[in-house]
């Protein structure tokens, strides 16, 4: 058969992160800082069997069995508003309406799906999570790469971008302020004021993509950009999958009320509503047990690994690598010093079995960041963080010897 595949899935570029997944998994041996995991360790095992058996036994339990709401499970909505206006401060029920997704990799492809046409633009940070840019192609819009400026996307260049965009091509800026992933880094908050008027003045809207939020490990909590919403312009989008289990595929939307109707006629041409019971059991968790305490674990259990990887990080010399030390999340970004030798670098991990993900994999164009490598530390053990950054340490020096040897021989020829 020849067959003959859309324009639309052509353009999706495969991501190696997907693809490597398995083999990463397959391989005990290596010390993975690559994916964004979280250890077996943080999930609420106990509770969440025992909330299994409780619903199994409810009398009425054939009712998570069945199809249900493409909104959301009630129960599930009312426990996450709850949350969302109180501790999170992105949800205002006269304002905006909650949307369960199948994890907020949905979220971002119904938001594109919505929003966009064929030949649209969507503003993002030109390092950044490769699914949200593979939903922005699924549907034929073009990801409009926009370098960083120190922990914010560079909002002059965005700017003039929306200054020059006079046929209106721009539909949505895609931002991940808060703990960014690959970066790490947080977007300060006269920096979140700038954009939101940025998106006030020129009609587009912002997708916060928030799912590491509630892993702050230093400082104060910075407002969500959601929070200072008063045009119906934030779409917020979360997710339990790093405070809970990734398994669950249980995201959400907290999407302006007069936006709303279209993103879930989207969603209803998808998967007509999200998995019912993984949706009662995040329910149950938020009003059952102490869901908050559990955040305070995973903080706890991720800060004591942050802590070491930041005091591992920062034994080695600043001309070997910098990086912008984050707040919370689950990534930290390296960035090794233009004279290293960026293949030797690898060929040395690689040699050693440490994996890490390189620059250009978590950016828009998947080129351009060759010096950059993304680091997980929820993951990796105390254990393998030691081990790890030294091999890392040792992969700088070697790539930083070869180097000065090459410019050597260079001159010398
Ligand atoms: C910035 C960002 N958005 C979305 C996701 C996807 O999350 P989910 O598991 O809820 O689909 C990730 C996951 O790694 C992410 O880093």
């Amino acid at each position: 058969m020849n067959y003959q595949f859309s324009n639309r899935i052509s353009k999706i570029k495969v991501n190696p992160l997907r693809a490597n997944a398995r083999k990463n998994m397959e391989h005990p041996d290596v010390i993975s800082f690559a994916y964004g995991f979280p250890p077996e360790v943080a999930f609420p095992s106990k509770q969440l069997s025992e909330i299994s058996q409780k619903l199994y036994d409810l009398e009425n339990h054939e009712t998570f069995l069945q199809y249900g709401p493409s909104e959301g499970h009630p129960e599930f909505l009312t426990a996450l508003g709850k949350r969302l206006s109180s501790v999170v401060n992105v949800y205002d029920s006269d304002t905006d309406d909650l949307m369960v997704v199948s994890g907020s990799t949905q979220g971002m492809d119904l938001t594109v799906k919505a929003f966009c046409n064929e030949g649209d633009i969507v503003i993002c940070e030109a390092q950044t999570f490769s699914g949200a840019v593979n939903s922005i192609r699924a549907y034929g819009a073009e990801p409009l790469a926009i370098p960083m400026k120190g922990e914010t996307i560079d909002l002059d260049l965005v700017e003039t971008a929306l200054i020059a965009d006079v046929d209106h091509k721009i539909k949505l800026i895609y931002l991940i302020p808060t703990f960014q992933n690959p970066l790490g880094t947080s977007m300060p908050l006269a920096d979140r004021i700038r954009i939101y008027e940025l998106a006030k003045t020129y009609g587009v809207m912002i997708f916060e993509d928030d799912p590491y939020g509630d892993l702050l490990y230093e400082g104060e909590p910075i407002p969500k950009i959601k929070s200072f919403d008063t045009e119906g312009l934030v779409i917020y989008s979360g997710s339990f999958s790093k405070i809970l289990a990734p398994s669950t595929r249980v995201g959400f939307l907290v999407i302006p009320k007069m936006a709303y109707q279209m993103v879930l006629l989207g969603k209803q041409t998808s998967d007509s509503h999200t998995n019912q019971y993984w949706q009662l059991v995040a329910a149950k968790f938020m009003t059952d047990y102490d869901f908050e305490a559990h955040i305070e674990g995973l903080r706890e259990l991720y800060k004591e690994k942050f802590m070491l990887m930041m005091s591992e990080l920062d034994k080695i010399s600043p001309d070997l690598m910098t990086y912008i030390r984050p707040a919370g999340g689950y990534f930290l970004c390296g960035k090794l010093s233009d004279a290293l030798d960026t293949r030797r670098f690898y060929d040395y991990l690689i040699a050693h079995q440490v994996a890490v993900i390189p620059g250009n994999v978590m950016s828009v164009e998947q080129e351009g960041f060759d010096k950059y490598f993304r680091l997980n530390f929820t993951k990796p053990t105390l254990t393998e963080i030691r081990k790890g950054i030294k091999i890392i340490s040792d992969a700088l020096k070697v790539a930083s010897i070869s180097s000065s040897a090459e410019i050597f021989e260079q001159e010398a020829m």
